[in-house]
């Protein structure tokens, strides 16, 4: 058994603990992270890649954000189409704020790079990874990496290990309370070298379903269709992919596809995010479904709580710890509600409902039309502001 000791041990190697590391170590704290995966396989997940403002300003003030600017598109409006028609929503013109386009797994990129050049541990393709004492002064992590048990005594205890991670489990049962959604249906996205129909994002919502055409660059789109939950992707040849997003979005570019998956969608959270020594954030506590992209956003909001009140619980004042789930709960429920909102208004709910349909589209267009409702929704895409 192999024996460590450190201040912090973040379980997770995704954007909330690589995150927290960086924070962390910039305040002088020392931590361990353990990843379950690999990191070629962290690095090359792909995932959503909107970032609001405030992810941006956070991921720069870290020291992550060099390429981010380089690399990154800055948009300062986006579309919504329905009924044959469309209209633009200008973030920037209603908010003053931007959203940028920055692959989740590029910034996960960067702050590996950042935290191996920290020279502080981050271990990967740890296995049996489990919480001890969570209640008590003294918690304790145990793992195995390269075939070693390890032990590791701490301070505390950061469980970013996304939804299927071991820290919610490490809860109490008695203390600690879910409340979920799942979604009857799913989002089939594809990667393809093709050129962007449009220099800024396209929700649409059809007849058939929801489609999204986003991008990574240039010269790279991705592209979202509604979905069933189960679907088989065997049964979607790029024929039957590119069919359909033209049908939901009209014109369309093709280009070779190289990738294809499908996001399940769910609304889910966990309360509280704190017991004892052990704090949960980002997928580990709660999940919105895509359609605002809002998940790594988030993620990001809570270790921008987290970090403060770490840093100050280690040097004995425990007040932001205390309030830390609270505050952190007061944004994730305004962006659950944001991005339940946005899903309900965008997709297909049932097979044949015309009155659903009639709703959505007087939604959509009173959005449209009025300034109040578009304001609305801009400063919730763009990101609320933080309330620290
Ligand atoms: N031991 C160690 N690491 C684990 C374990 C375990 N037992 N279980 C899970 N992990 C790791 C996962 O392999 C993953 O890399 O925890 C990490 C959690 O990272 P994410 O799932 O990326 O979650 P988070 O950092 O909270 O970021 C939220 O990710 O799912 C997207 O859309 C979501 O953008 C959001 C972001
Ligand atoms: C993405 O670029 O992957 C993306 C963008 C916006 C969303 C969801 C996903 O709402």
């Amino acid at each position: 058994m192999k024996r460590i000791r450190t201040q912090v041990a973040i379980i997770g190697a995704g954007p909330a603990g690589l995150l927290l590391a960086q924070l962390l170590h910039r305040a002088g704290v020392d931590s361990l992270v353990i990843e379950r995966q690999s990191r070629p396989y962290i690095e090359g997940r792909i995932r959503a890649g909107l970032l609001e403002q405030g992810s941006v300003d956070t991921l720069t003030e870290a020291g992550l954000g060099e390429r981010l600017h380089r690399e990154g598109l800055a948009h300062e409006g986006m579309e919504l189409r329905f009924a044959g028609g469309n209209q633009r929503i200008e973030l920037f013109g209603l908010t003053g704020k931007r959203v940028t386009i920055y692959g989740q797994q590029e910034s996960v990129k960067d702050m590996v790079a950042a935290r191996l050049a920290t020279g502080r541990p981050l271990l990967f393709e740890v296995a049996d990874t489990a919480l001890h004492d969570v209640s008590s002064d003294a918690p304790r992590v145990t793992f195995t990496h390269e075939g070693v048990p390890h032990e590791v005594t701490c301070d505390a205890i950061a469980g970013c290990d996304g939804f299927h991670g071991p820290s919610r489990a490490a809860m109490p049962p008695e203390v600690l309370r879910v409340y979920e959604r799942v979604y009857p249906f799913a989002w089939l996205g594809i990667l393809a070298d093709a050129r962007p129909i449009s220099h800024e994002l396209i929700y649409a919502r059809h007849e058939d379903g929801f489609a999204l055409a986003t991008m990574r660059s240039e010269t790279v789109s991705r592209l979202y269709l509604q979905c069933a939950p189960d679907e088989d992707l065997a049964l979607w040849p790029d024929e039957r992919i590119w069919e359909a997003l033209h049908q939901r979005l009209g014109a369309v570019n093709e280009g070779p596809i190289t990738q294809k998956g499908v996001t399940a969608m769910r609304s889910f959270v966990a309360e509280p995010m704190r017991h004892g020594r052990l704090f949960l954030a980002g997928d580990a506590a709660h999940i919105v479904p895509p359609t605002g992209a809002k998940g790594m956003n988030l993620a990001v909001a809570d270790v921008r709580l987290l970090a403060p009140a770490l840093v100050a619980l280690l040097r004995g004042d425990g007040r932001l710890a205390e309030t830390y789930s609270a505050r952190a709960l007061a944004r994730i429920w305004k962006v659950q509600r944001f991005s339940w909102w946005m899903t309900a208004m965008l997709h297909k709910f049932s097979a044949d409902d015309p009155f659903e349909h009639r709703v959505q589209t007087a939604e959509l267009d009173y959005v449209c039309g009025s300034e109040a409702a578009r304001r609305s929704l801009a400063e919730q895409y763009v990101g609320l502001p933080y309330d620290e």
